[in-house]
């Protein structure tokens, strides 16, 4: 029988907080902190989103879109509009306000650290060519990462264990581990995890509040989905995954 890993996994999700040695982390070592979001080439054309003052909001209350809300993975085969896939970015990681040590953003996350990206493969979005592309929260911006060869959907499916579900738009959140580790230390790994649970909560939730629904993805292939993104798995790797679309009247 294969040895049950379970117990030293849990590890990292329970520890006393007094044990991190605050006076040795990275932070207290007056080392650089981490840039608050990955580099891009300053040559590379940005498609500007919509910004959030523009965007109509939708009239669905809070409480009806926690009540509506449930993993979708059917959809129909429309497209979304770029104020759509605007809104869902930045109800999921959009900065509200930032200066050069920190950004507050439409979700929390702990010491406002927001180590994540967020890539999007998209394939039906109004505007936007199909394409691997990164969102920049602090630009509120797309960066094109890499345009679509005919092997990207099939590799996609497979990073995803077999659930493409035919999304408009897939949603793949990764973790720079360093961002958190240079103020938590070890307390990241749990930092980052409960990090994730909100931003993909808000997805959900705004995607319900415009016709559109989604499904979380843990369940995924992590050296593939790293190679399809091409991180090195370390500094940066996939965390967190979601389809996006309209929702299938039929479902
Ligand atoms: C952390 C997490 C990982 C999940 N991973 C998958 C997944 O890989 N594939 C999938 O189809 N659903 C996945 N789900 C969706 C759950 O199956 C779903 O939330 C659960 O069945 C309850 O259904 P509901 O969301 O409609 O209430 C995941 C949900 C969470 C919160």
């Amino acid at each position: 029988m294969p040895e049950d890993r379970t117990e030293s996994y849990l590890e990292g999700l329970r520890f006393e907080w007094k044990d991190i040695d605050f006076s040795a982390t990275a932070q207290a070592r007056k080392l650089a902190a981490p840039p608050l979001e990955k580099p891009y080439g300053k040559d590379r054309p940005l498609v500007r989103l919509p910004p959030i003052e523009a965007i109509e909001k939708p009239g669905l209350s809070l409480v009806d879109a926690i009540l509506a809300r449930k993993s979708r993975r059917k959809f129909s085969g429309e497209a979304l509009s770029l104020q759509e896939l605007a809104l869902l970015l930045y109800c999921t990681q959009g900065v509200k306000s930032q200066n050069e040590r920190r950004s507050l953003r439409t979700v929390p996350s702990g010491g406002a650290r927001h180590a994540f990206e967020t890539y999007l493969y998209l394939e039906r979005v109004d505007g936007i060519g199909p394409g691997l592309y990164r969102y920049l929260a602090l630009e509120h911006a797309l960066v094109l990462e890499r345009e679509l060869d005919g092997a990207d959907r099939a590799s996609l499916d497979e990073a995803l264990n077999g659930q493409l579900y035919g999304a408009a738009a897939y949603f793949i959140w990764t973790a720079l581990p360093e961002r958190m580790a240079w103020r938590y230390s070890f307390a990241a790994a749990k930092l980052l995890a409960l990090d994730a649970g909100h931003v993909c909560q808000n997805l959900y939730l705004a995607c319900e509040a415009i016709a559109c629904g989604t499904c979380a993805i843990g369940a995924y292939d992590q050296a593939k989905m790293d190679a399809f993104l091409g991180l090195d798995g370390r500094l940066e790797f996939a965390v967190y995954m979601a389809p996006v679309g309209k929702i299938d009247p039929t479902s």
